[in-house]
């Protein structure tokens, strides 16, 4: 090959990278539930910034009693139409933004999803209430967080159900006839990467095919529920030793098959914290005798950021290339920008099919302690999509401004017109020898 030809490769590499840039899935999710944690604090489905995400995606749906109807979130029934309507509400911002809807997590029983898998009749009704259910309530897709298959009550046969049961749902969505201006219905998994458990309950790489995508929750590797417990970081960017860091599980998954562009990596917009055994140890690894202030549910960095703010020391883990502090008793380990910026820099260098927000309502959206969204805003830097970003504000606000000027232009002419019939209407009178009103 000679200089040129090397020449001539690299640049199309590099318009390659530059024109793939922005095209990165941003996968946010967000959870119905912020405005009940904090009805005044919560992140309202309308105040959610509508460009910085690809694809928004509400959490959680949950199943009925037979397992094959969706089912609004449990806790908030009467408002649930209001919510979904408003969370909507976006797509008059940005009419490019793709709405999912999201179905279990923790809260759902295993035994729920079992009986959905349990015969294809089954399945079948799923599939078909699914698609009435996310068309009647304007969704663009569903994503299925199943937690988990093979246990809590699922039989292991169910690992090989899921995988008939997801190209079963393909199959569906890809025949429905989808309704005028609608695409068809994309369909997703959010899964726990970790080869422990994804080995039990899943077949990623089979998987892989029946669904757009894969939503992989790099976080929650560790935590208080660990036997025994002890002060460790529970999102891991690199290590050397331990295998559960975002690092080696994206290149895992690489290996084991699952495609590139299907490899969506999750990013935690939330620490974990623990209660210290003894304050003389505070090193990683110190022995912790359960949560921390969190109670368990995550520390939110909308809160964490006023403790960094406050002068609580930042400190990283050398290894794994993530930052933790400590206040009082409490060890924390959390994501800074920095941290997020290197770990959506992954996705990015190895070409991965983008980052998933998990969640978009736990970031410092407000701006509390600095920029609003500091670890989204972290996120595209590492996506190096600002400029996709970019544009999209700049051409929303160019759509606003070149509406304002239109406005603006309606009025002058109308005042022109006004103007013009004064005008017309002096001359008359002028023409009528000077008499004015009144003759
Ligand atoms: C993780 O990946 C690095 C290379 O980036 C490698 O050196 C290391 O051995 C891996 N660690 C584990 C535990 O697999
Ligand atoms: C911590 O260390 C100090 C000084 O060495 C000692 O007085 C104290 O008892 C220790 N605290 C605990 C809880 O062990």
């Amino acid at each position: 090959m000679d200089a040129q030809a090397v020449l001539r490769g690299l640049l199309v590499l590099i318009v390659n990278v530059v024109l793939t840039a922005a095209e990165f899935n941003r996968v946010c999710f967000y959870s119905g539930w912020s405005l009940y944690r904090d009805r005044k604090l919560g992140l309202a489905p309308e105040d959610i910034d509508p460009y910085l995400c690809t694809h928004i995606v509400f959490a959680y749906a949950t199943l009925d009693d037979t397992g094959t109807q969706l089912r609004a979130p449990d806790g908030y029934e009467t408002e649930e139409l209001n919510l979904f309507r408003r969370f909507h509400s976006m797509r008059s911002k940005n009419e490019d933004l793709t709405m999912m809807l999201s179905v279990g997590g923790w809260a759902t029983d295993s035994k729920l999803f079992s009986k959905t898998v349990s015969s294809e009749a089954n399945m079948q009704r799923f599939a078909e209430e699914a698609i009435n259910y996310l068309r009647k309530h304007d969704f663009d897709g569903l994503d299925i967080d199943w937690q988990f298959p093979a246990t809590r009550g699922s039989p292991p046969e169910d690992v090989q159900r899921f995988y008939r049961f997801l190209r079963l749902l393909q199959w569906e969505f890809e025949h429905e006839e989808e309704p005028d201006d609608k695409s068809t219905l994309i369909l997703t998994i959010s899964v726990d990467p970790t080869v422990e458990r994804a080995s039990m309950s899943y077949d990623l790489p089979r998987y892989s095919r029946w669904v757009n995508w894969i939503n992989m929750k790099m976080f929650d590797f560790y935590g208080h529920w660990d036997d025994p417990s002890i002060a460790n970081h529970h999102s891991a960017l690199y290590s050397a030793h331990d295998p559960k860091n975002v690092n080696n599980l994206s290149r895992y998954w690489v290996n084991k098959g699952v495609p590139r562009h299907k490899i969506v990596i999750g990013l935690p917009m939330f620490g974990r914290s623990f209660t210290l055994a003894n304050t003389n140890y505070t090193q990683p690894g110190a022995p912790t005798i359960g949560a921390g202030s969190d109670n368990g549910d995550g520390y939110p960095i909308s809160q964490l950021c006023h403790l960094i703010k406050n002068g609580a020391r930042e400190m990283m883990i050398s290894d794994k290339r993530v930052p933790y502090t400590i206040v009082g008793d409490e060890w924390i380990g959390y994501d800074n920008p920095e941290s997020i910026k290197q770990k959506a820099r992954i996705v990015f260098n190895n070409f991965l099919g983008g980052i998933m927000i998990w969640t978009l309502d736990m970031d410092d959206y407000r701006g509390a302690c600095g920029r609003p969204y500091p670890l989204m805003n972290a996120a595209l830097d590492g996506l190096h999509a600002r400029h996709g970003y970019n544009e999209l504000i700049t051409n929303a606000k160019q759509d606003q401004a070149q509406q304002a000027a239109a406005k603006k232009e309606i009025y002058r002419q109308r005042a022109l017109g006004w103007q013009m019939q004064d005008q017309q209407e002096k001359i008359h009178s002028q023409q009528r020898g000077g008499r004015g009103r009144g003759w």
